[in-house]
């Protein structure tokens, strides 16, 4: 029987969402099969901590007053380490199954962790979950290895304190007016959920926008609007072979876009598997996936996000996501359940392509 480390939690702001997740893991993953061990990470500290209490308690965040103990990685051989009051015992994985998301969960910071560890975990290694995580970077190699298209836009980037000054907004303005003008999207490079994410429709409005992003990154993308219908991807990755899924639609309904609040709080939006766009062009979207994936070098699974131009029919990919939400209703077990691919056989063949690894 092996061993996994199921994580849940994190220091992000995909905190919550990571609760249902890891609750959805935990309840569906075959436990005859793997001895799961839970890891609840907190969200104001991010301590890791071995959790040995009622699983219920994860979904609504009361596991932090259960039964747990200090866990800590040792950096070389592969184990842990348990601070059971005053005595340590070590625990040695056979993988990490990390049902985490966003910063210090699924920007290569945890995947580096444990691979100087030497424990497999599920998914893109340190290298591939950081580039996915940057917008910007993801955006240059896809542009350079794939013919897919991507929304035309700049990058602007801002180190220290006084950052941005009036006159770097009015420049990175000007720049972004002369290259495709307006609506834009401004959107920090490294963030998730929407958060720090803004439409800007004339000019007063760019130079709001461009602090709220700088507020979550130093890294800020403004992009020509692309209107279009959203269309996300499930793609899974063993030993070198691909399932893509058939690509899901998200109408945000009355929202302006796909914001924070039509994301979790309002039930404005609604969601179509699969996409209602041509099925030529489902095919189209599902290969351009495959291609952004291995362009990215990604392992085990990502969703892969892109519009569909709503005049030309065209495919524009907007952002990757390495740990999408998990829970069964989120969108990339949905995709892969419409394809006959179970919730729990899904979780057994990402773990089995880990241990693999
Ligand atoms: N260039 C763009 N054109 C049109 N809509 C965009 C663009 N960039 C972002 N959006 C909207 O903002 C949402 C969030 O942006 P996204 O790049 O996906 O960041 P996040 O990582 O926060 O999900 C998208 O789902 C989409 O609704
Ligand atoms: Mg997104």
């Amino acid at each position: 029987m092996n061993t996994i480390l199921l994580l849940f939690g994190g220091k992000s702001s995909e905190y919550e969402v990571s609760l249902s997740s890891a609750t959805g893991a935990y309840q569906n993953i075959d436990r005859r099969k793997y001895n799961v061990l839970l890891c609840g990470i907190t969200k104001d500290e991010g301590r890791f901590w071995l959790y040995e209490d009622d699983p219920q308690k994860i979904a609504d965040g009361t596991w932090t007053d259960g039964r747990k103990f200090p866990l800590s990685v040792d950096l070389s051989n592969g184990t842990l380490s348990v601070d059971r009051d005053g005595t340590i015992e070590h625990i040695r994985p056979d993988a990490v199954l990390p049902m985490i998301h966003g910063k210090f969960c699924e920007d290569g910071t945890l995947q580096g962790l444990f691979a100087v560890a030497g424990i497999p975990v599920v998914g893109c290694d340190c290298q591939a979950s950081a580039v996915c995580m940057d917008k910007a970077v993801t955006k240059a190699i896809v542009i350079a290895e794939t013919g897919v298209r991507t929304a035309r836009g700049i990058v602007v980037k801002c180190v220290g304190e006084a950052c941005p000054d009036e006159a770097r907004i009015k420049e990175a303005r000007r720049e972004a007016e002369a290259a495709f003008g307006y609506p834009m999207f401004v959107k920090p490079a490294r963030a998730g959920s929407s958060v720090g994410v803004n439409k800007v429709k004339k000019p007063e409005e760019f130079a709001r926008a461009l602090k709220l992003a700088f507020a979550e990154d130093s890294k800020v993308l403004v992009e020509e609007a692309i209107n279009g219908r959203e269309i996300e991807v499930a793609v899974l990755e063993e030993g070198g072979v691909y399932t893509v899924a058939h690509p899901a639609e998200i109408d945000c309904g009355s929202s302006e876009f796909y914001d924070y609040e039509t994301k979790y709080i309002s039930d404005a939006s609604s969601f179509y598997i699969p996409a209602r766009i041509p099925e030529a062009a489902q095919e189209e979207v599902r290969g351009c996936a495959e291609a952004i994936f291995r362009a990215l070098d990604c392992r085990g699974l990502a969703r892969v996000d892109f519009f569909y131009t709503r005049d030309g029919g065209e495919i524009v990919f907007n952002e990757i996501n390495t740990l999408p939400g998990f829970t069964p209703i989120s969108m990339y077990p949905k995709m892969m359940i419409n394809d006959g691919i179970a919730y729990g056989a899904l979780l057994d063949r990402l773990i089995g392509s880990a241990i693999a690894k």
